[in-house]
């Protein structure tokens, strides 16, 4: 069964079950038909049977009273037997031929014994078919008393057909019973192939595209015709398709972006060495700048590092910190706290206002200090001098507000939509930020962890004015 393939098994099964059905049908069809044709032959022999009868009584009685001759009753018999197709024979009462319309009487045996014979003496028309010693023609016999008024018998008129014409009938009518039954049959089976064919085409182009995808060809796309299902899963397959390949490009993206950002200060750091190696290590001052450069270089590979395995650990989910009853404040506070001396070497100010009454969020206390570290980072890094920068937690309806805000240089608005991208950093030349380090990956960070807690990270900025950055979080 398995050999045989979805389309093998779908038409074998309906096959069986029409052949089955349709089998079934013809036969009970065939069999009432002979039943039908078998009693309209004996219900035109038993109607033959009574007219004659009522016709023979009359001169019957007279022969036997002596008013009619033999020769006479004879070519009354032979006239009104004439013109029917059965053979009359007319037996007396102990079942010796005394006349038959179709051969000599002396070759024709007592009948007494026959079936047809002993139920007419007991009142039963019943038929009998046998084989007719004579001719050795298979014959439908029935047979029926002559009366007088009802009371004497006179005699046992028995009347007999060939059954052969009856069979050509019974023949016929089942061979358009079966011929029927045949045509359905194959109508079937050519209606139930092509349909297995029409249905799974479209299952066979969908294996196909997968196996093409499998290969790595993800421009492969699969026609989507008409509305049924099958097209519906065509599309949802289409679609997974332009979905894997955009998170594949995605994700070479992002490797080709971490070796770029790698490659940068690797290359710093090796011009460096190889400087202090061809001599700049005599000039104290110099190589004092350098190892100092050196270790920046390498302090910002670090922290690229660090954010490069933080991202991929949140991708992959292996991140799955527990999360707990927080209070808000309390970090964000901590956090305040740590970064105010960053600020104030840029002479800058952060100020913390906690709504009062806040209630616990459900996060993991770890990664509310990433976003903190991030936010008021880049509020920090990417801002002038003298900025003011500005945090607030509040409750807004069933959700935790958490905002940034500062009164740096702004992002422009065509950068805005793709802040949130993984290495995207706003061109250096339109901000007022010059020297910072950075790969382009805080904010991503946030939004990563953001959306893992069901929340989302909301920008809204003016050139020149100020930034805010506005974190969802849902609460309970
Ligand atoms: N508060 C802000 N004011 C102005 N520009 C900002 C601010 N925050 C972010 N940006 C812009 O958005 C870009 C992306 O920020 P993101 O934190 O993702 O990267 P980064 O700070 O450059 O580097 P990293 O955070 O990886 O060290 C920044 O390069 C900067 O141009
Ligand atoms: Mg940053």
């Amino acid at each position: 069964m398995k050999q045989l393939g979805l389309r093998g098994r779908v038409l074998f099964v309906y096959l069986l079950l029409v052949m089955v059905g349709l089998g079934g049908l013809g036969i009970r069809f065939a069999l009432l038909q002979r039943q039908q044709i078998i009693g309209e032959a004996e219900h035109h022999l038993e109607l033959e049977a009574l007219l004659l009868n009522s016709v023979l009584e009359k001169p019957l009685e007279h022969y036997l009273e002596g008013k009619l001759s033999r020769t006479k009753l004879r070519q009354l018999i032979v006239n009104l037997t004439k013109s029917l197709d059965s053979q009359i024979t007319i037996l007396d009462i102990s079942g010796n031929p005394v006349y038959d319309s179709a051969v000599e009487i002396d070759q024709i045996p007592n009948q007494f014994n026959q079936t047809e014979v002993q139920l007419a003496l007991q009142n039963q028309v019943q038929h009998d078919t046998r084989f007719d010693p004579v001719t050795g023609v298979e014959r439908l016999y029935i047979a029926i008393l002559i009366k007088e008024d009802d009371e004497e018998y006179l005699a046992i008129l028995q009347l007999s057909v060939p059954t052969d014409p009856i069979w050509t009938k019974i023949r016929q009518a089942w061979s358009v019973v079966f011929g029927t039954v045949a045509t359905v049959i194959v109508a079937v089976v050519v209606v139930s192939l092509w349909l297995a064919n029409y249905i799974l085409r479209p299952i066979g182009k969908l294996q196909q595209a997968a196996t093409q995808i499998a290969e790595g060809n993800f421009e492969q796309k699969i026609p989507v015709t008409g509305s049924d299902e099958l097209s519906d899963l065509a599309k949802t397959f289409n679609n997974m398709a332009s979905q894997i390949k955009r998170m594949i490009e995605q994700q070479q993206q992002f490797v080709a972006n971490a070796s770029h950002e790698l490659r940068t200060p690797l290359t710093n750091i090796k011009l460096r060495v190889e400087a202090l190696q061809n001599g700049a290590l005599e000039d104290t001052e110099v190589a004092n700048r350098f190892l100092a450069q050196i270790e920046s270089e390498t302090d910002r590979m670090a922290n690229l590092t660090r954010s490069l395995l933080l991202l991929s650990k949140l991708d992959s989910g292996v991140l799955n910190l527990k999360t707990e009853s927080v209070d808000v404040c309390a970090i964000i506070k901590e956090r305040v706290e740590a970064l105010t001396p960053t600020a104030q070497a840029k002479n800058s100010t952060i100020r913390f206002d906690c709504s009062p009454n806040l209630p616990a969020l459900e996060i993991n206390p770890h990664q509310l200090q990433q976003i903190c570290d991030n936010l008021l980072g880049n509020a920090i890094k990417h801002s002038t001098l003298n900025c003011q920068i500005h945090v607030s937690a509040e409750q807004a309806g069933q959700e935790m507000v958490i905002k940034f805000a500062d009164n740096g240089p702004g992002i422009p608005a065509e950068d805005i939509p793709h802040i949130l991208e993984r290495f995207y950093q706003v061109d250096k030349a339109h901000t007022h930020s010059h020297k910072y380090s950075g790969a382009g990956l805080g904010l991503s960070i946030v939004q990563a962890i953001v959306k893992q807690h069901q929340g989302r990270v909301d920008v809204t900025s003016r050139l020149n004015e100020g930034t805010t950055f506005m974190i969802y979080l849902p609460l309970g």
